[in-house]
């Protein structure tokens, strides 16, 4: 594997929306992150993913832009973002931009301009179709956030678009070289105003299985995910192949893709030396239980279970490419809640979860409030929930027989808005968010959890995550912790959690994913080591040995 210049990094998510809002209308923007920079390299961090900031009627909070080259006035001004990009430059830091180009907005001028004039040349910006009243659609397929992938063209009501997103998020059609262009120049234009690379939103979908056709049903409404199709069409990588030699090539961007369902096989030309992308996330751990952006039904996540998915993304990786890695996202509920079982969520399991994902190969990604605990919110009715696939979540499982106490509490515990309640930096009012009405509730647990109570703690969470950057980023133990070999160890014992990472040193990270105590015999070699990280005072070494409490967590040097 060549090395490349972000391989030693440490990434973080920044939800521009909840991160901390500067000028009191209850919603985060630029100002607000350029204040919190210096907060963000005290902890550690080297590059900044910044959720979509562009012009957007923000029906998925951003995700859906009206305009690429501007910047949502409600996050700032082009003039905050060049600061941002100016300030973070000062500090060796590197801005990431999401890139959302499967579809824009319903109220993009490409869009307008297509209903205007449906059989101009925008109409082939999208996929629009003939359709009448009372006609079979195109293909029986249901979007990602509920209901029909087909929408009435509006002002045309013989028409119908494809979305395979909000009806708000029309997809663009890739087939056309000229929005090909379009997107590309886009690209460049950002990567030369000095952006360091994007993460790719959603970029599987470009490609779709054509012509459009129906998929066996896989719920009562005689519907099939839009997935299906998607999973059906062969080509994506000329699509993508093409956009890095565009684009991202010319400029050594760091570019990370959200994607699924890659086969082992293709994993080296998505992301291997020449790959489409530097790096992709690991969903594994995510989908254990689930289905792509969470669903009611699921499961709570067990040990075993995911530690069998963070062993096999990554070894399958071995020696192909760089993994990104995270335990939540602004489309997950927090990790620590997601799998630590209820009851056990406390301070010395969120450091054990945190050293499991840390020290895996590959890039770290820290979504904010992630690295002081922020916890799930307790939804008290959905009236408090913003996010539509939590909505159409629920609508889902009352359809299915819930009540509404049952379905809220099976929604709350996946919804996407769990991560996106305002970040927590202090315990007065709003968590020192805003200083108006935030534009989403704060989390009540803000007055014990938050940043300015842990910033000078050395036993916070948020010092845990300070230090296990420092040990990544140290001379002794960057070559073995970024580039050193995987090799799982103890794999058969019962919800423990160990691996070995050989470089140039070896060390060994154990965690006992139990909340009972627990004694261990270490691999041979490691008689009279070091602990060089651990989250207890209370974890030693003797004989041989590792006596772990629950939710103990070492590193080790041999
Ligand atoms: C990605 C984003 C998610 C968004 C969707 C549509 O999955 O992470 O937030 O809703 O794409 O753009
Ligand atoms: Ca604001």
């Amino acid at each position: 594997m060549q090395k490349k210049w972000w391989h030693s990094k440490t990434a973080y998510q920044i939800y521009p929306k909840s991160f901390m809002d500067s000028n009191g209308d209850g919603i985060g923007d630029l100002k607000g992150i350029i204040g919190k920079l210096d907060y963000l390299k005290n902890l550690g961090i080297d590059i900044i993913w910044l959720s979509p900031i562009y012009c957007s009627p923000l029906a998925d909070q951003g995700y859906d832009i009206s305009d690429y080259y501007n910047i949502d006035p409600r996050f700032g001004t082009m003039e905050d973002m060049d600061l941002l990009l100016a300030e973070a430059k000062k500090r060796d830091m590197h801005i990431v931009m999401d890139l959302v180009v499967n579809h824009c907005s319903d109220e993009h001028e490409w869009f307008k301009k297509a209903c205007e004039d449906p059989d101009g040349p925008y109409g082939k910006y999208f996929y629009i179709y003939d359709h009448k009243d009372g006609e079979k659609l195109p293909s029986n397929l249901r979007s990602y956030f509920g209901g029909s992938v087909w929408e009435p063209l509006p002002g045309h009501p013989d028409k119908i678009y494809f979305h395979a997103f909000h009806k708000k998020q029309p997809d663009l059609n890739w087939e056309n070289e000229e929005v090909r262009k379009e997107i590309y120049k886009m690209i460049n234009w950002w990567l030369d105003k000095g952006l360091a690379g994007f993460r790719i939103d959603a970029i599987i979908n470009i490609k779709k299985a054509l012509p459009f056709k129906d998929y066996p049903a896989d719920r009562d409404d005689n519907m099939s995910s839009v997935v299906n199709m998607i999973k059906d069409a062969k080509g994506v990588g000329e699509f993508l192949n093409e956009m890095a030699d565009e684009t991202f090539r010319k400029y050594d961007a760091f570019t990370v893709g959200e994607v699924f369902d890659v086969n082992e096989e293709d994993l080296p030309r998505f992301i291997g030396d020449t790959g489409y992308f530097s790096s992709m996330f690991d969903f594994e751990e995510h989908l254990i239980n689930a289905s792509f952006m969470g669903g009611y039904m699921a499961k709570p996540v067990t040990p075993e279970q995911y530690k069998e998915a963070i062993f096999r993304a990554h070894l399958r990786m071995e020696n192909k490419g760089f993994l990104s890695n995270i335990i939540e996202n602004h489309d997950e509920p927090r990790g620590v809640s997601h799998y630590i079982p209820e009851g056990d969520v406390n301070d010395v399991s969120k450091k054990m979860l945190a050293g499991v994902y840390f020290f895996m190969p590959g890039l770290p990604f820290i979504y904010q409030g992630q690295e002081i605990g922020m916890e799930n919110k307790v939804f008290e009715s959905i009236d408090e929930v913003d996010d539509i696939a939590t909505i159409d979540d629920y609508k889902v499982a009352l359809e299915a027989g819930l009540s509404e106490a049952e379905a809220l509490k099976a929604v709350s515990r996946v919804s996407r808005d769990n991560a996106r309640t305002p970040f927590q930096w202090d315990d007065t009012a709003n968590a020192g968010f805003t200083t108006g009405k935030p534009w989403l509730g704060v989390n009540k647990n803000y007055k014990n959890i938050n940043a300015a109570s842990q910033i000078n703690d050395e036993n916070s969470v948020f010092a845990f995550y300070k230090k296990m950057i420092a040990l990544r980023n140290s001379e002794e133990y960057s070559e073995t912790l970024v580039y050193g070999k995987l090799e799982p160890v103890m794999e058969d014992v019962h919800n423990l959690l160990a691996y070995k990472r050989i470089g140039d040193k070896e060390l060994l990270i154990i965690a006992n994913y139990d909340k009972a105590e627990r004694t261990v015999t270490l691999p041979s070699g490691y008689e009279s080591s070091n602990i060089v990280l651990s989250n207890s005072s209370t974890i030693n070494i003797s004989d041989n040995n590792i006596t772990l409490p629950g939710y103990g967590f070492a590193l080790v040097r041999k």
